[in-house]
């Protein structure tokens, strides 16, 4: 066992539901275990201006349901330079701070590597953001959320579609991952996926005239829709630009959607309160048993522990078998 007193918890990047019932089940397994928590505001900024406050089990009542983070989030460029590192390391020096826990990303988790190489303090990430995109575990906190969230959107732009026997490119969030694109496509029986799994950018000419003859052919035979689910941060200039490719190159008409940030808010899913509840007290537990730089994951429904520098690699891949299931839906459907 590993005397700690106090632990120090943020949230950070880009927000995820899920990250307010994190807090609760990192505030309320502290306060189990007697350990005080002070949570920072503003992400790693918070810690820099020293603008924290004791996290006692009444400020996370009613929260489990909020999407956001009570905690506020941001992205802190001063991270980035020693000086920054050293000015936070100061603060959690100064407030006696034993453990430091980061709710967030990659680029976050990148910020507790820094402050470690300063600072003998433990260090645990846990895995909050919609991208899906950290090794190690199955799924991050905000993932199932922002699928269900993009999932929802598109079922009603299929209506519109539909009545139009429109074509729409819907653009998508992940950064540069597939998670939430091949996902969410797959949900909404897209009948194009484009996507860091199937396209790269060499391919542009090659892929605008498959996209017309699909078009063309499926139109022909039957008047329908037909949605092209994109990956942000992929096709050169985006859905509009795309949009006016297919329009200028192939004479096809189209409407281009970003979802965007609507894919960051709401209620949390069941599944990520679930997993953020599981991964919150299990951060306190491996604290307790003197775990350091890690993240706290899930795999195969239990909890493991993750080596930081292992979980911000960006290898975990789409799965085969969805990608799989979705060329042989395609293969039946469309081509
Ligand atoms: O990482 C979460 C995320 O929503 C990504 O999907 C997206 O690329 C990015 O953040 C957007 O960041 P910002 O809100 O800073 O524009």
């Amino acid at each position: 066992m590993h005397q700690i007193k106090r632990v120090a918890v943020l949230t950070s990047g880009g927000d995820a539901p899920g990250m307010n019932a994190a807090i609760r089940a990192i505030v309320l397994a502290a306060h189990h275990h007697s350990v005080e928590c002070i949570g920072f505001y503003h992400g790693y900024n918070g810690l820099l201006m020293n603008d924290g406050v004791k996290l006692e089990p009444n400020h996370v009542e009613n929260i489990i349901q909020q999407g956001g983070t009570i905690l506020k989030s941001a992205r802190c460029q001063e991270m980035l330079t020693e000086n920054g590192v050293k000015q936070v390391v100061n603060t959690l020096r100064k407030n006696v701070i034993d453990a430091l826990i980061v709710i967030g990303g990659d680029g976050s988790f990148n910020g507790l590597l820094a402050i470690s190489k300063y600072w003998d303090g433990q260090v645990i990430g846990v895995p909050g953001t919609i991208d899906n995109d950290l090794d190690g575990t199955d799924f991050t906190i905000g993932f199932s959320t922002a699928i269900n969230t993009a999932i929802n959107a598109i079922d009603k732009i299929r209506d519109t579609a539909n009545a139009f026997d429109r074509v729409f490119i819907v653009e998508l969030m992940g950064r540069n991952s597939g998670h939430i694109a091949f996902n969410v496509g797959v949900a909404c029986a897209a009948e194009e996926i484009i996507s860091f799994e199937n396209f790269s950018h060499e391919n542009e000419q090659e892929k605008l005239i498959q996209l017309a003859n699909d078009i063309k052919l499926l139109q022909a035979d039957k008047n329908r829709s037909y949605l092209i689910v994109l990956a942000e941060n992929l096709w050169p200039g985006g859905a509009v630009k795309l949009s006016k490719q297919l329009n200028s190159n192939t004479g096809i008409d189209s409407a281009a959607c970003i979802l965007g940030h609507i894919q960051r808010g709401g209620a949390p899913a069941a599944k990520d309160r679930i997993l953020a509840t599981k991964i919150g007290v299990a951060t306190i537990s491996a604290l307790i048993e003197g775990e350091n730089k890690i993240m706290i994951g899930e795999r195969n429904n239990d909890i493991c522990f993750v080596d930081l520098h292992l979980a911000i690699q960006h290898n975990k891949m789409v799965n085969e078998s969805l990608v799989a299931a979705h060329e042989n839906i395609l293969a039946l459907t469309v081509r």
